[in-house]
């Protein structure tokens, strides 16, 4: 069994615990962080809509609590008919702890993938380095 393969495994288990009675539409993440750790997470809905929030955000602040801090590859899986594709903020939370060359494994229930990269899916990210005359 490959990395990419376990963490798309990662991110269909999860999947099955998101919270999503408003859009019906789950969602699983999972980030293997450098440490060689895999997080998941998954998204949570809320009657109050903006509330929610999205797989990534979710598997990203389990690596954060464990202790992690730098993201090796990224699998994102829902039952939607092409490969799910992160929303903007998703991209920019990815980025914070990806390099651009880190792979991002896009996927759906019923086997289509797609490979892409953090640096594909936010070109021009803002980062850090935009700051540092402040
Ligand atoms: N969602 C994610 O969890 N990740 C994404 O990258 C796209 C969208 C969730 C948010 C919401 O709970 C549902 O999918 C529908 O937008």
């Amino acid at each position: 069994m490959s990395r990419t393969q376990d963490l798309i495994d990662a991110a269909a288990a999860v999947r099955e615990h998101a919270h999503a009675p408003y859009s019906g539409f789950k969602v699983g993440a999972a980030v293997l962080s450098t440490g060689g750790t895999i997080h998941r997470g998954c998204n949570v809905e809320n009657a109050a809509y903006p509330e929610g929030t999205c797989a990534e955000a979710g598997a990203i602040a389990a690596m954060i609590a464990a202790g992690d801090d730098a993201i090796a590859e990224v699998a994102v899986i829902a039952d939607s008919p092409l490969p799910v594709s992160p929303c903007g903020g998703c991209r920019q939370k990815l980025a914070e702890f990806s390099a651009p060359d880190i792979v991002v494994t896009l996927a759906t229930t019923d086997g289509k993938v797609l490979h892409t990269t953090v640096g594909e899916l936010l070109p021009g990210v803002f980062s850090q380095d935009y700051m540092e005359r402040s």
